[in-house]
């Protein structure tokens, strides 16, 4: 089915990127791309068919009484941060706050949000406590398919299914997960950007032990070349995803995510599945791989010296003059 094709203004950023593959459901390439790890935009796969009639009236009306996990930001960024690691950071500021609200609650801070204050971003996982309607539709997603692809591919258990109510401006700042995810949009539209994980030296994480492990450092609107300088050469992919688009988002793929002007909204719903069994290694190893090993080795340094001040001077005994490079 054609559809019409949507423009937006998008934010330009100091680095290109070239356009992720859209491709149908029916394309042989489409799996060819799931099973080598590789990013896709999936068409007419109805893996949420059901859900596309899904806005803010009737899911007020039909998701539950509960509270539901909504994040406040004072700008428009949407930075995850681990809450266990927090107290081990003195000075750490949350970039943004975690409130339990019932739906019209959000509802009403959302559609009262005046331009250039507080936005704020649902994140709640579908669980029983949603309505009869609610489960049906859920109950008619296309399990068939992304159950295959779990299958084929050699995933791990699914472990949830994420709704994101955000506001339109609203940007989760560049992350990778630790899980394959296929992100369905269901409402309104989305900017991904994305960079393959070997672009990790230019990502320049935060420290696994700090709250916002899996985060970049790199402020994308502000980069600081001084303490980043190779983000000067990072090359990403992107794409914009509309309802009824599904993005394979690989592991370890860093991803930025806008939500774009159009609603006022966005409604997406992530199936995020394990990793699956390592099997046999095979050399060279892949930059995922790679990824892993150095987020392990972190972690044991972290544990063996037990105090976050000693790890700088550790790291740097370690690798300064030996393993970097002579200075210039
Ligand atoms: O804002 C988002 O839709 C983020 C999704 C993700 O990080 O997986
Ligand atoms: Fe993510």
């Amino acid at each position: 089915m054609a559809k019409e094709k949507k423009t937006f203004d998008l934010k330009e950023y100091p680095f290109p990127t070239e356009e992720i593959p859209r491709l149908n459901i029916d394309n042989p390439e489409t799996e060819k791309r799931i099973a080598a790890g590789l990013p896709v935009v999936i068409t007419d796969s109805g893996l949420v068919r059901s859900a596309l009639h899904w806005d803010l009236d009737y899911l007020q009306g039909n998701i539950g009484d509960g509270k539901f996990t909504v994040y406040k930001s004072k700008n428009k960024k949407f930075q995850y941060f681990d809450d266990k690691k927090v107290d081990t950071f003195k000075d750490f500021e949350k970039p943004m706050e975690h409130l339990d609200l019932t739906f019209p609650e959000f509802v009403k801070k959302l559609k009262t949000a005046k331009p250039g204050k507080d936005k704020v971003y649902l994140q709640q996982a579908l669980n029983e406590g949603v309505g009869k309607r609610i489960v049906a539709d859920f109950l008619g997603f296309n399990w068939s398919w992304v159950t295959e692809q779990q299958k084929k591919n050699k995933f791990g258990a699914l472990t949830s299914n994420l709704l994101l109510i955000g506001m339109e401006g609203n940007v989760t700042p560049a992350h990778y997960d630790e899980q394959e995810n296929f992100f369905a949009q269901i409402r309104g539209y989305k900017r991904f950007i994305l960079f393959h994980p070997d672009q990790f030296k230019c990502m320049y994480p935060y420290p696994t032990y700090h709250p916002c492990d899996r985060q970049s450092q790199v402020d994308f609107d502000n980069p600081d070349y001084k303490r980043f300088p190779k983000f000067k050469d990072v090359k990403g992919y992107e794409t914009v995803v509309g309802p009824g688009d599904v993005l394979f988002l690989p592991m370890y793929w860093w991803h930025q995510v806008e939500s774009l002007p159009d609603h006022g909204h966005t409604i997406s719903v992530t199936f995020w599945y394990k990793a699956g069994p390592i099997g046999n290694v095979v050399y060279p190893l892949s930059p995922q791989q790679k990824v892993s090993m150095m987020r392990n080795l972190e972690k044991m340094i972290h544990q063996a010296l037990n105090n976050t001040d000693e790890i700088p001077e550790f790291m740097q005994n370690m690798v300064l003059g030996r393993y970097t490079d002579p200075p210039a």
